[in-house]
């Protein structure tokens, strides 16, 4: 089977981290992101994967290669932004897709069953199937209804007020050849309000999917999945967690300070005396001095939060800024890359 991944947003709802890192290989729990997909595809049957890029692309090539286990991957790079059903059309015309084959979207973390989702499409001959997945809160999702019978009824944009179904789109599709010549060539289209919109009555077909899933695209879920990979939460490959269900990568200095619990420190890390790093990602070459609080954060590489100063809850600092002595990042803050913080100020 083969997979193409859509990898080329531009992940503004991660920013400042994105600014640097393409979403798709950011580092989650000490490994680029796309791994965990990579898994995934290859314990489903997925012999190669195309991954379609634009944005930061040689960013993703360089860091995922050309070999995952026994999956190939190939690249498709699109000099503009073509959306998510654009993408297939290109790698269509470039002659690499199959007649059958799977479309995820790059930025969700899962262990849905495609295999039984592909099952379910053959049964019922869809021309798509799409994984639908039940979510608490419809509220910053559209939803997607079915009949009893699978076929899908509607795509309704997220909108306040009780919704008809909590089912949305998972972004992993099973699709066949006759889908890819219904997308218009060489312009951006979207599979969620242009192609599968108009399929429907026309062999579009829903799977009602069961296990974990979440789009790491906003701060708020980064944290969450890394909480929840951490806590086993999801079927996974990370290597066994400290007694505070943290992972810190290999070269760092902690002794000393107090890390833990739920924190991801990546490799080179350093953190002082009397400082506390507790439910944080800290990327590699990051240094916190002593006497510090780090809570609930995201500090990208090569980070430098000096003595006495506090990072707080969901606050985002990016690549290379610094945290002056005695200063306070208080909650929610995004600190652009490469700023300074002075001493003893406080930002919000
Ligand atoms: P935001 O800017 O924060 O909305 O993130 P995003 O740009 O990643 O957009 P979104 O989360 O809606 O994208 C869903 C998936 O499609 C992600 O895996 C993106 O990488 C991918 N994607 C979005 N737009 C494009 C595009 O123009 N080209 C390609 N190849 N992939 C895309």
């Amino acid at each position: 089977m083969q997979a193409l991944v859509l990898a080329g947003g531009e992940g503004t709802r991660l920013r400042p981290l994105t600014l640097s890192v393409p979403k798709p290989v950011m580092p989650l729990a000490g490994r680029p992101f796309l791994t965990f997909m990579l898994d995934w595809l290859s314990e489903h049957g997925v012999e190669e994967a195309i991954l379609s890029c634009g944005f930061l692309s040689d960013g993703v090539e360089k860091v995922l290669g050309h070999r995952h286990g026994s999956m190939t991957i190939e690249y498709v790079v699109e000099s503009e932004p073509l959306g998510t059903a654009g993408p297939v059309r290109l790698a269509h015309d470039r002659g690499l897709l199959a007649d059958r084959f799977l479309v995820l979207n790059g930025d969700a973390l899962t262990d849905l069953d495609l295999t039984a989702e592909i099952a379910q499409h053959e049964r019922t001959g869809a021309a798509a199937t799409l994984a639908l997945i039940a979510v608490d809160d419809t509220s910053s999702y559209g939803v997607v209804p079915t009949a009893a019978d699978g076929r899908v009824e509607a795509f309704l944009e997220k909108s306040p007020g009780p919704a008809p179904t909590n089912r949305i789109n998972a972004g992993a599709y099973v699709l066949e050849r006759e889908v890819v010549v219904r997308i218009p060539p060489e312009r951006a289209v979207s599979f969620e309000r242009e192609v599968f919109p108009s399929m429907i009555g026309e062999g579009l077909y829903g799977y009602m999917a069961a296990g974990y899933w979440i789009d790491i695209g906003t701060p708020e879920r980064y944290l969450e999945a890394t909480y929840d990979l951490l806590a086993d939460r999801v079927r996974s490959t990370l290597p066994p967690r400290d007694e505070t269900g943290s992972l810190v990568g290999e070269g760092c200095i902690t002794s000393g300070a107090r890390i833990g619990p739920m924190s991801v420190l990546g490799r080179h890390c350093s953190v002082g005396d009397e400082s506390v790093v507790e439910r944080s990602v800290l990327l590699d070459d990051v240094r916190v001095g002593s006497e510090c609080v780090v809570t609930g954060a995201v500090l990208a590489e090569g980070v430098r939060v000096e003595d006495g100063a506090r990072v707080d809850e969901m606050a985002i600092v990016g690549a290379g800024a610094t945290v002056a002595s005695g200063s306070r990042v208080a909650a929610g803050t995004r600190i652009e890359p490469g700023v300074r913080v002075d001493a003893g100020a406080r930002v919000r």
